[in-house]
């Protein structure tokens, strides 16, 4: 067989069955085989992507990100009468957090550096927020989000739990809106 008139890349004369085969080849259909399987490939890697990010999905939709804590006690009830409020560290020593009982009655914490830049907000118990000093922000005492001043988002929740007159914290959510 005389090699010299194919057309495409087995141009060079060769003795080789092996090249002669390949130089059979319709280039048309390589390269419609070829773009298929790389749109199989893609297809397929992008189908697997989005499932495997489909748990943040969910949770992103629901607003909320919870984080595996470990059950950690703050303080006895008794020593926390409404309208009063204590700082604690949780989840770990560096982050500070802020146990609150409200005129309400309601027992709240939340991690206490401001979202705006960071300073340490308060319990101030005549208008039952949390103040941030440095730049006056505001955050609703019954869910952490911000009511005014700079701040945008949420205060990290702690979640709180009281057994036998001890309150324990025993995780942390993050919400979105
Ligand atoms: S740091 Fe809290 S309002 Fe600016």
């Amino acid at each position: 067989m005389n090699t010299e008139c194919k057309k495409g890349r087995n141009v060079k004369k060769s003795k080789s069955d092996m090249v002669n085969l390949i130089g059979n080849v319709d280039q048309k259909d390589d390269l419609k085989y070829n773009r298929r399987a790389f749109l199989k490939t893609a297809a397929g890697a992008s189908v697997a992507l989005g499932l495997s990010t489909v748990p943040f999905s969910v949770k992103a939709m629901m607003g909320m990100a919870e984080e595996e804590e470990e059950r950690v006690e703050i303080t006895k009830l008794a020593n926390l009468p409404k309208g009063e409020s204590l700082t604690f560290n949780y989840p770990t020593e560096n982050d500070a957090a802020i146990l609150v009982h409200s005129v309400n009655g309601e027992l709240v914490a939340y991690n206490s550096a401001c979202t705006h830049l960071m300073c340490p907000v308060f319990y101030e118990k005549d208008s039952d927020t949390l103040l941030c000093p440095c730049h006056k922000g505001y955050f609703d005492i019954n869910n952490g989000h911000p009511i005014s001043g700079p701040p945008q988002r949420e205060l990290p929740l702690i979640e709180l739990e009281v057994t036998n007159g001890t309150i324990f914290a025993t995780g942390r959510k993050y919400r979105h809106g």
